[in-house]
């Protein structure tokens, strides 16, 4: 059984996503055994709580730098014994020595067609303003396995949503990920757990 280790800052609807699809039987072979928040009081927690799965709080403001938080996580995801880091909507970009440490074993799910809307800067309601703003007619979410060029691992699973007229950020928002996160987030992560992903030339092949 693989132990999953969960990374959020938020909400964390999809986090409610992968406890769902475990609570489901979908995840096999692995389990959502810690849940890691950058912010204390996120509601992202309660939902760990009310699942019984155990989490912690590791704010990033009591770090002075990128460096030290990130040897603060690294530690944490030893102690939990992780065989899979998942950000979901964590908002902070660690440092490489974390990512160095789990190679092709951390994913994040980021709220458009990689590699549009994507990098530094991007995330939440403001990818889904430049996609508004640059009146692209479809949007989506993808799943990337972490490296140290931000958003820019290997694609693992994408899905495409399209613009409606009178979308505002806040309703693309919800459409894309009603329609794609928190569908290709937890198959992604049931698909690692069967070790069915295989990473070539930079290149996720689905087994
Ligand atoms: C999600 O839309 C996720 O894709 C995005 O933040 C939101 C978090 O929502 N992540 C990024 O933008 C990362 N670059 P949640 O806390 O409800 O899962």
């Amino acid at each position: 059984m693989k132990n999953i280790v969960v990374l959020v800052s938020g909400g964390g609807t999809n986090l409610q996503a992968l406890i769902d699809a475990q609570e489901s039987g979908l995840i096999k072979g692995g389990k959502i055994t810690c849940v890691i928040s950058s912010k204390p009081g996120v509601y992202a927690l309660e939902r760990a709580k009310a699942h019984d799965i155990p989490s912690r709080v590791i704010p990033r403001k009591e770090y002075p730098d990128s460096i030290e938080y990130s040897k603060a996580i690294l530690s944490a995801l030893k102690e939990e014994n992780a065989d899979l880091v998942v950000y979901a909507g964590f908002m902070t970009i660690l440092d490489e020595l974390v990512v160095r440490e789990y190679p092709n074993k951390m994913m994040n799910v980021h709220p458009a067609l990689i590699p549009s809307f994507c990098g530094k800067g991007y995330y939440g309601l403001r990818v889904h303003e430049e996609a508004l703003k640059k009146g692209v007619k479809l949007t989506g979410a993808t799943v990337h396995f972490v490296t140290e060029v931000c958003d820019g691992g290997p694609i693992i699973l994408q899905k495409a949503v399209e613009i409606e007229n009178g979308d505002t950020p806040e309703t693309l928002q919800k459409r894309v990920m009603q329609q794609a996160e928190w569908k290709i987030l937890p198959k992604a992560v049931s698909l690692f757990c069967e070790d069915r992903l295989v990473v070539t030339d930079g290149r996720v092949y689905i087994k």
